[in-house]
């Protein structure tokens, strides 16, 4: 039998297509409850969308763990054998919600591990570092990639005058510009934790660990006109092909490595190991498998489940914590709060973000609260009734020495800390030939954008402190562009 209609409160409502009127074509009567509620809570459907990221798609899987990594880490996630139900979004970083799937972009990568210690987030990208390291600058590196304010569009002039005012933008931008920022398909593309992460074991040992996570179904990208095809005539591409996949039975996996340091190589490694625009070179720290995980479930309900679904690089479990990247720092502060906000103060309580361990603290009520404790439970600690109560070595947290004056500043201590190495050994050694062809058409493009003379110009010191023969390559480029511009213009008779 096909369910009655009911109002909110679950009584039935007489019609979904007529309204209360005064006569059948007459005024409409405020007193039509249903009519009302109905068209309230539409008003209401929409929440903020995140900030960043906000445009990407997700689903439910495991992770298993396939190797011993027990001389690393306490957290049960990672013991010998553990198996743990996921969620796992895909995003990209500067497009609103209806963005098209295939801007060039860097992707984000997040996966939730519904432990029995607690949620675990690994909040990463497919990049293993970032454009800045200092999280006090993120919001103006997100306002210069995403509208002027004026117009309300994009505008190449602040994404290049952003970037090449932050050397330390290079790294990423040179994987962002080559093959990796158009990745084929989510499932065809490597994830990263790309910040360094504190690892404990039983003993209390720790060490630095960099998660990496490689698809086991390849990776593979697509060119830049095709990409573009696409914006125009697909712009949920991406957020197509894994539910399809998914649909159908094909299961995309990543295989999980970690890169792990000892704790006291920190000080005298050749990187600065928090800085998140470096890499650790696998011939300096090999990977080591961990396990895999496999995404086998589409979400019932977009909007409850992966528009709410609410990550966190805070979210850390016994044996795992953070490092002193202050990237990382800023973030532990930002995500929850943005979920306030976004989602609500009670945003934990939503099905797709309660953990799965029980949760016991003094924390109570706020807009929307659904669970609570039971009447007899003490609301304040310490207290004489049996709460909880905290335990320090439970919580298994990780520690690291920390000294000097209160400053704002960044030494650079290591010896090949600078802004443009990593950059040029990408280029020089990862790109092959067509690859580097590819890339100078691409920054090409996108420095044909810029209309400040200084800004150009800034741009070609940029890419010839990544390397020198590329600086030269893009200075002609530029020039037979802005030649074919201008011959263009005279034809067409608006040359000035
Ligand atoms: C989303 C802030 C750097 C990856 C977000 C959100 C905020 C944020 C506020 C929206 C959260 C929400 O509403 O649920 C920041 C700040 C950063 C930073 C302040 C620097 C200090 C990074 C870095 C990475 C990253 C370095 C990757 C390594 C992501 C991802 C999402 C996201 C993947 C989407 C999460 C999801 O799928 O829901 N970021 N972010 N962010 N950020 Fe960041």
């Amino acid at each position: 039998m096909t369910e009655r209609t009911t109002t909110q409160t679950g009584t039935p409502v007489a019609s979904d297509a007529h309204s209360l009127t005064a006569g059948a074509n007459g005024v409409t009567a405020l007193h039509d409850r249903y009519l009302v509620e109905k068209l309230a809570q539409f008003n209401r459907e929409r929440i903020p969308e995140r900030i960043v990221h906000a445009k990407g798609g997700g689903a439910f899987g495991e992770f298993v763990v396939t190797e011993d990594v027990s001389r690393f880490t306490k957290a049960a996630v990672f013991q010998p054998g553990a198996t743990t139900e996921t969620l796992q979004r895909f995003s990209s970083v500067a497009g609103e919600m209806g963005s098209p799937d295939t801007w060039r972009d860097v992707r984000g990568f997040s996966v939730k591990f519904y432990t029995t210690e607690g949620n675990y987030d690994i909040v990463g990208n497919n990049t293993p570092v970032f454009f800045i390291r200092d999280g006090i600058k993120f919001p103006d590196f997100i306002h210069s990639q995403k509208r002027l304010p004026g117009s309300g569009l994009r505008d190449a002039d602040m994404q290049w005058d952003f970037w090449t005012l932050s050397p330390e933008s290079a790294h990423q931008v040179t994987y962002v510009m080559g093959d990796r920022g158009l990745p084929r398909t989510w499932r065809e593309m490597p994830g990263f934790g790309s910040h360094t992460y504190q690892w404990i074991n039983a003993d209390g040992e720790r060490f630095w660990v960099k998660y990496h996570f490689t698809s086991n179904q390849g990776n593979s990208e697509m060119e830049g006109s095709e990409a573009e095809f696409i914006a125009g005539a697909d712009a949920d591409y991406y957020r197509r092909d894994l539910y399809e996949a998914i649909e159908r039975g094909d299961f995309p996996s990543w295989d999980v490595h970690v890169q792990v340091m000892p704790y006291d190589d920190a000080k005298s490694y050749r990187f600065n190991p928090f800085d998140l625009t470096k890499v650790w070179p696998h011939a300096d720290y090999p990977l080591i498998k961990v396990g895999t995980h496999t995404l086998n479930r589409n979400p019932e309900n977009f909007f409850a489940q992966i528009e709410q679904a609410a990550f966190s690089p805070a979210n850390t479990v016994p044996g795992i914590d953070i490092s002193p990247d202050k990237m990382l720092m800023a973030r532990v502060f930002s995500y929850p709060d943005a979920q306030r906000y976004r989602v609500g103060a009670n945003f934990n309580q939503l099905p797709v973000n309660a953990p799965k361990a029980p949760v016991h603290n003094y924390s109570q009520d706020g807009a929307a609260r659904h669970g609570f404790n039971p009447a007899s439970t003490p609301v304040y600690a310490p207290n004489s009734f049996g709460g909880p109560t905290a335990d320090a070595a439970a919580a298994g947290e990780g520690s690291w020495e920390s000294d000097g004056d209160l400053v704002r500043s960044a030494a650079t201590l290591h010896s090949e800390d600078s802004d443009f190495g990593q950059a040029g050994t990408l280029y020089r050694e990862v790109f092959d030939a067509a690859a580097k062809e590819r890339f100078l058409e691409t920054i090409t493009g996108g420095i044909s954008g810029v209309t400040r003379p200084e800004i150009v110009e800034r741009a070609i010191w940029y890419w010839t402190q990544v390397d020198a023969e590329l600086g030269a390559a893009l200075r002609a480029n530029l020039a037979s562009t802005s030649e074919t511009a201008n011959e263009a213009a005279e034809y067409v008779g608006v040359a000035e």
